[in-house]
């Protein structure tokens, strides 16, 4: 079969529980902002149905959906040069997910690392959203054939996943429909850890809001933070080699690089020797400077509903124009009749 050439194009989703952290800024949004200016179409969506798979609160979600989009707008994604909307308005998705639930297998899902973190030992009460939520994020991803997917480490598992299922379906097919997507993990912050335990990732549902950075922290907080932050007795290295084994040391490297857009070395270079007293005030300084403008603007922001709400539907209105006319054409593919 001739390989079909895909127009390249980004999708990229992000859930708006919790609010935004550090994290989700320096291994996702920050490369989404980059992106629009290399020459490719850029999707990117707030995926409130992937928000469900475990229980939100309804005023919460709402909230929450609106706070995420103008963490978006304000860390610079730009409604005019990006399509910007809320996963629930544009239905393709799940409908293209309930056809991927049909082609990936449960062994598939068994293998998925957040499943079994996310459910713990109780997985028996999780909900079957949540077990069944990698074949929905292939579907936000393939409902508009998208080729490039920048995300941070810990979803390189479920952009393997969408591969596996695209491959899956042309195979089974006999088509060569849907791209086979590429995740795009770059950058030195691709996985940023908890400051309080450097074998885990920071995130939003961490029991202590102390290893954690929230985008709308204020200045005194962020150096709190950064000041309490777990790390060992020595200094800082000569070389970066001199970070194996310290991995909290290492994410707080990681984290300036990130910030300062240099790479680690560079970060080495500067601070060799340096004790904590020294580092983690100009980190903290670093932070303030970088994301209070984007707080500010963000809080700016979430005043005007109506004005997210407006953005959102323009938004979903363009991404539909994309996914409907896929999905149909999946519906042909799998043999549903449409007569209407
Ligand atoms: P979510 O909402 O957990 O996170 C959004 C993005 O932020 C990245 N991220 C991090 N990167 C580095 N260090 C961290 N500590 C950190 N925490 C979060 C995530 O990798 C992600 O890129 N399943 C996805 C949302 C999704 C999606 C999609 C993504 C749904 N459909 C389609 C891409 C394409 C998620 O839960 O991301």
């Amino acid at each position: 079969m001739a390989e079909t050439t895909f127009t390249p194009r980004v999708f990229s989703g992000i859930k708006p529980s919790g609010g935004l952290t550090l994290g989700n800024y320096l291994g996702a949004i920050k490369r989404w902002v980059e992106m629009q200016g290399e020459g490719m179409e850029t999707i990117y969506c707030v995926v409130d149905l992937h928000a469900i798979t475990v229980w939100q609160d309804p005023h919460d979600l709402r909230a929450g959906t609106r706070e995420v989009m103008a963490g978006l707008i304000a860390a610079g994604i730009d409604p005019e040069k990006s399509i910007l909307f809320n996963q629930s308005q544009v239905p393709a998705h799940a409908e293209l997910g309930w056809i991927f639930n049909c082609v990936a297998r449960v062994g598939w899902m068994n293998r998925m690392t957040q499943f079994k973190d996310k459910a713990g030992k109780n997985a028996e009460k999780a909900s079957l959203g949540l077990y069944a939520y990698p074949a929905l994020m292939a579907a936000d991803i393939l409902a508009y054939h998208a080729t490039h997917v920048p995300v941070g480490e810990d979803q390189k598992q479920h952009v393997e996943l969408t591969r596996d299922i695209a491959t899956k379906f042309n195979h089974d097919y006999k088509v060569d429909f849907f791209p086979i997507t590429e995740p795009v993990i770059e950058g030195p912050a691709t996985r940023v850890m908890n400051l309080r335990d450097g074998s885990k990732k920071m995130s939003k549902s961490g029991e202590s809001d102390m290893e954690r950075i929230n985008m709308l922290d204020d200045a005194a907080t962020i150096a709190k933070k950064f000041k309490k932050a777990r790390t060992d007795p020595d200094p800082l290295p000569e070389t970066l080699d001199g970070l194996a084994g310290r991995p909290e040391a290492r994410n707080l490297v990681d984290i300036y690089a990130g910030l300062a857009d240099i790479t680690p070395e560079a970060v080495i270079a500067e601070y060799a020797g340096a004790g904590w007293g020294r580092f983690k005030p100009a980190l903290a300084d670093l932070a303030v400077a970088k994301l209070a403008p984007i707080s500010e603007e963000m809080k700016r922001l979430m005043a005007d509903a109506g004005e997210l709400d407006r953005l959102m539907a323009r938004g979903a209105d363009q991404a539909e124009a994309i996914a409907r006319p896929i999905l149909e054409r999946t519906y042909d593919i799998v043999g549903l009749v449409r007569s209407r």
